[in-house]
């Protein structure tokens, strides 16, 4: 895998078109397809389930990127497991058993990832850095795409990018909402690899390729074995 990826979100397709969203993702060169799944409980907003993974898997050969915004996610892991998900990332704030969710996503043969809200300390995640393949800092309170970004996350990104070099280096930082061709750079540089963006990318004016270019051009090419 090479770094920096973009991982478009759906949350903001036009799920009349999803097919033709997702090919016009893919053809513009975006890396993965980022899944929002929320319950209505740990976030006010309620989505998509593993339904929308399953048919995503049949209309897009990028890796899905399942970000589960649910409380107590560990009984629906098998279903998103089933449906396709190539990476599925549980919040650290709704996992009473983190240790043991991380080790049945990768059991399951999913690369793991953990998230983290804008309010929650990177010291919450220190138990299980070990664990996890993707560290998903959140740059929104979770809930909504267009939302603005809050750049008092970018000095967590640092530290938890530094004892990932100490206990797991290979693992990568993802971060999540508000992500633009005008926030991205500083995100970059406080060590973000992997940049979620719906709103940027969907809603982008020029259309959808437009918005993954704009995101890209931000990125240096850069080859990163990971
Ligand atoms: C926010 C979701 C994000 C959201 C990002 O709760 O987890 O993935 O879709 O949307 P933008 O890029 O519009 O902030
Ligand atoms: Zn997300």
């Amino acid at each position: 895998m090479s770094l920096p990826l973009i991982s478009t979100s759906i949350l903001s397709a036009d799920f009349a078109h999803l097919a033709d969203q997702l090919a016009q993702v893919e053809a513009a060169g975006a890396d993965w397809v980022h899944v929002d799944v929320m319950d209505g409980r740990f976030v006010p907003n309620l989505t998509m389930g593993a339904f929308i993974v399953a048919h995503c898997k049949r209309i897009t050969r990028l890796p899905l990127d399942v970000h589960l915004m649910v409380e107590q996610p560990d009984h629906l892991l098998p279903d998103f497991v089933a449906a396709g998900a190539s990476w599925l990332t549980v919040h650290v704030e709704t996992c009473p058993h983190l240790y043991r969710t991380l080790q049945t996503i990768r059991q399951a043969g999913c690369k793991a990832g953990v998230a983290i809200n804008p309010g929650t300390p990177a010291a919450a995640l220190d138990a299980v850095l070990h664990l996890v393949d993707l560290v998903l800092v959140m740059s929104v309170n979770p809930g909504y795409s267009g939302q603005v970004f809050i750049p008092e996350v970018l000095p967590k990104v640092a530290a938890i990018r530094q004892k990932l070099d100490q206990v797991n280096p290979q693992a990568v930082i993802e971060m999540d909402g508000g992500l633009t061709a005008e926030t991205l750079p500083a995100a970059y540089r406080a060590g973000v690899r992997v940049a979620v963006a719906a709103y940027a990318v969907f809603k982008h004016p020029q259309g959808i390729a437009a918005g993954v270019r704009a995101l890209r051009a931000c990125l240096p090419a850069e080859e990163t074995p990971a």
